[in-house]
């Protein structure tokens, strides 16, 4: 892997129309919530912390931040995708501690130098055109001894499933269906992601690999819950429905290692990094 930053495979991972909704629904209970406790037991969040959760998506590591730092700490979610921030708002609205949600580029953030002890960032790095550019600008905003604290998955080989079903869709669907799955999966090892961090000027680089585990009640469902909440629900859904069934049996069979009495499982690896400025 270069060490230049990579190109921006996917636009952003830019969810349009219901997407935002599903994805909350779908995505997020199952698979960001428990990634974004072991993001904030990284970052070693505390009652009173000023917190930034860049590209937020629609809110988890935020709402989870925001019921640690109490009354005395604040949080603020920054996302490029105004309907991403939408369901973050809505999601938040009953929140005790209030959260401000605020759209903008990670790599441009608009807050001053040392407005936060402890910045997050939660599976976006690698959507951002230039995350070089976008560390630098968390380092920014951080107080002097403030906490990065950001988590990347792993390439594709370490989260099988998903190199299961981008290669089904490669098949069934195109090209670009099957980029687009693979997208959030950078082909970023430790040294490389170390050293975007180190080239941002953070000190005390720490990584970390940790493994999660995944569970949809059928293929069916993996196929049906990623496409809605992803930039797939179009091309997915105007299949025709015997190229539709081909895909789902393709993926039954290449998934039948991970399949058990309650449907699929499989494990997704991810880097959790820490660092200071
Ligand atoms: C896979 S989602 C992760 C969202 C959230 N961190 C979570 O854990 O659910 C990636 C997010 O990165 C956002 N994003 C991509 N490029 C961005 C940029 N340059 N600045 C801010 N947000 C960006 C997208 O809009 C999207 O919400």
């Amino acid at each position: 892997m270069p060490m230049s930053e990579h190109d921006n495979y996917s636009d952003g991972w830019q969810l349009e129309k219901s997407g935002p909704e599903a994805y909350e629904q779908y995505l997020v209970p199952e698979m960001f919530a428990p990634w974004a406790d072991k993001l904030l037991a990284a970052g070693k969040l505390q009652e009173g912390d000023r917190v930034l959760d860049v590209a937020c998506g629609t809110g988890i590591v935020a709402r989870r931040a925001s019921s640690k730092v109490g009354e005395r700490g604040s949080v603020v979610g920054i996302d490029l995708n105004k309907t991403m921030l939408t369901v973050a708002r809505a999601t938040s609205s009953q929140l005790q501690h209030p959260i401000e949600w605020r759209q903008g580029d990670a790599t441009d953030l608009p807050f001053s130098e040392e407005s936060f002890d402890v910045v997050f960032c939660q599976q976006a790095l690698q959507f951002i055109q230039k995350p070089g550019s976008a560390l630098r600008e968390m380092r920014r905003v951080l107080a002097s001894g403030g906490r990065m604290a950001i988590s990347v998955w792993r390439p594709l080989q370490f989260n099988p499933a998903y190199e299961v079903m981008a290669d089904a869709l490669e098949t069934h669907v195109d090209e670009e269906a099957a980029t687009m799955m693979r997208s959030p999966f950078p082909e970023w090892d430790i040294s490389h992601l170390r050293t975007l961090i180190r080239d941002a000027d953070f000190r005390d680089v720490s990584l970390t690999i940790e493994i999660g585990t995944m569970r949809y009640p059928s293929v069916e469902e993996f196929l049906r819950r990623e496409a809605a909440s992803s930039p797939l629900a179009e091309p997915l859904e105007a299949l025709n429905p015997d190229i539709r069934d081909a895909l789902i049996e393709d993926l039954e069979e290449a998934l039948d290692a991970y399949t058990d009495d309650h449907g699929i499982v499989f494990p997704m690896e991810a880097f959790v990094a820490v660092a200071r400025r």
